[in-house]
Formats: structure tokens, sequence, C-alpha cells
């Protein structure tokens, strides 16, 4: 591979901008028997509570058209448990290690955030998705006042590494709330996590989910995430990571043209665990093809109408 897909995201370089997304890959060792994972750019690993957590209840994912619901709701061994055991591995992939964080409360967040600040991780990805128990169980992410409540309180407890964080797309105004985070010290924004959603079984009448509800990713949202990173690059002056129903090459360069300055696959590696890597081979081709020089001369360069 060239030079052509490095990429440098708030201060972090990236030897390409196609990173594995939080929740979709584990930790890299159910793919590392397939390719080197020093192929991809990064992992943002699944998401790391302070405690272990054993997720929801199944049947906790369901086929949509064009995509999936899952309701896995934060499964992980908590924080010690991937300080001792999954980062050590993944440090010798040669790959940046994204490592992806929630907790029920601001200073839940907080402290796992002091925790990994420490730690030989590239950059702390904070999901505010997850519900804020401190507000009756809203997500932090739904509102402007608690998205920079959270952000605030994890950026003071982080003296090394950058913060990403990243946004739900389940709100009225994506724009407010990353404004929000960004003043509240964040360094770069990720989005988006998935869309709420609901399948009932028409025979039983009952939700295929055991939750009632799910996030919905796949190909079908790609349009929402690729309007939500383009109208969020034109607010903020921090970078984004584009993520949202990538699943080829073509996607991640639409992603990228509306102003992702890297992106993340998700649910794609389910249907293709060589999507990444197809994604990475597809974007050098087109750079050469197309006489870029490096991918990050496409950022945020859709033309205007
Ligand atoms: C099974 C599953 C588990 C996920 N777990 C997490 C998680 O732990 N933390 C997080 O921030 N996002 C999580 N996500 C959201 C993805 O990282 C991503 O934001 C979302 O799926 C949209 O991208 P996609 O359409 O490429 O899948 C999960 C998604 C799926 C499908």
């Amino acid at each position: 591979m060239s030079d052509r897909l490095k990429v440098n995201v708030c201060g972090v370089d990236f030897k390409n901008p196609v990173i594995p997304a939080s929740g979709t890959y584990g930790y890299g060792r159910e793919y590392e028997c397939l390719y080197p994972l020093s192929m991809l750019g990064g992992i943002s690993v699944k998401g790391t509570t302070l405690n272990p957590r054993q997720g929801n209840p199944a049947p906790r994912v369901a086929e949509t058209p064009s995509g999936m619901l899952n309701s896995v709701g934060l499964q992980n061994g908590g924080a010690k448990k991937f300080l001792e055991y999954e980062l050590p591995n993944l440090l010798t992939k040669d790959t940046r290690i994204i490592a992806n964080i929630a907790g029920a409360t601001a200073e839940e967040c907080a402290e796992i955030a002091a925790m990994l600040d420490d730690s030989a991780v590239d950059m702390i990805e904070l999901n505010i998705s997850c519900p804020n128990v401190k507000q009756g169980g809203a997500a932090f992410g739904t509102s402007c006042e608690a998205a920079e409540a959270v952000t605030a309180a994890v950026r003071k407890s982080l003296r090394r590494k950058p913060l990403m964080v990243k946004l739900s797309p389940n709100v009225t105004s994506i724009t407010d709330i990353a404004k929000a985070v960004e003043a509240a010290g964040a360094d770069a924004l990720s989005l988006i996590n998935t869309l709420l959603g609901m399948r009932i079984d028409i025979k039983t009448r009952r939700p295929i989910l055991k939750n009632n509800v799910g996030g919905l990713s796949g190909p079908a949202v790609l349009p929402v995430a690729v309007r939500m990173v383009w109208q969020v690059h034109n607010a903020v002056s921090i970078p984004i990571m584009g993520m949202g129903g990538i699943s080829t090459w073509e996607d991640a360069v639409e992603m990228m043209l509306a102003g992702a300055s890297a992106v993340q696959v998700g649910a794609a590696v389910f249907a293709d665990p060589y999507a990444p890597i197809k994604i990475i081979e597809g974007m050098e081709k087109y750079c050469a093809d197309n006489g870029i020089d490096n991918i990050s001369q496409i950022v945020g360069c859709v033309e205007p109408w």
C-alpha cells in the first residue's frame, strides 16, 4: 500500500482511514485468522463499561431489509478485563486502537476514561447513546445539556488521550448536539450510532427482539449517516469519523466527500468479514485512478448545487 490512504485525525496518524466499528468486530480475535489486523487503519473495540455486563436477553439481533436490528446492550468484560486481557493482545497487531467507552453516569464514564488514559490505546471514543440513569434513562446524546456534561466530565479526566465523542442519530438536531460536544472539549466526533427501531413477528404478535426495540444499522442507514456527517461537518471545526451503512469503497468515498476524515465499518463485516480490506483496496485504486495524492484531499469536497 502507498501513502495515499494515510490520514490524521486529531493528531493520531492512521495508515488508512478504514476502521471496524465498535461492537461489530469484538477485539479482532475472530478476524485475525482471516487477514493481518495490521492491514486496518485501526479497530474501535467493543464498548467497555466499568464493570462486566451480560447485555440484554436473546433474541437480540434481527434481520431487516438492507440492515439489521440489535439489542446486544454493551455486553463486555469490564474495563479491568479489557486492560489486562484484550489490550495486550491488540497492542501486538500494529494498528491503531480506539477504546470505545460507555457508562450509566457521567462520573462512571470519567472513571473509565481515567483508567484508559494511562494505557497504550490511541484514542478514547465516548459512546453517548447509552441511558443516563441520573436523568430518567434518556440517552446522554439526546440532549445538549447531558451530552455537554458527560463530554466535559470525560475531558477533565483525560490528560493524554484524544477524546472522540460518538453521537446518537436519534435526535431532532444533530448539529446542536455536535456543537455542544465540541464546546465541551471533544477533539473529534464519530457518527452515527444506530437508529432506534422495532420489528414485530405477525404470527406470535411479539416483538422480534426480547428488548422490544433495538438499533438499526447496515446499508439501510447510509443516507441518514451521510446527511448527518455533512450537516455536522458544516457546523463544527473538529474532525469526524463517519459511519453508518458503509459496505463498499464507494460508500466510504461518499462518506468522506460528506466530511468524514476517516470511516468506520460496522454491520457490513457480518455479511463479509473481508469488507474493510476490500474497502481499503478500492479506495487505494480510486485515488490512483483519479490522481489523488492523499485521500484527505476529498474530505468535505461534495460540490454544492
Ligand atoms: C451488534 C452491534 C453492536 C454494537 N455495539 C456498539 C458498542 O458497543 N458501542 C458503540 O458505540 N456502538 C456500537 N454499535 C454501533 C456501531 O458501532 C455503528 O455505529 C452502527 O452500527 C452504524 O454503523 P453500520 O451501519 O456500519 O453498522 C453496535 C452495532 C452493532 C450492529
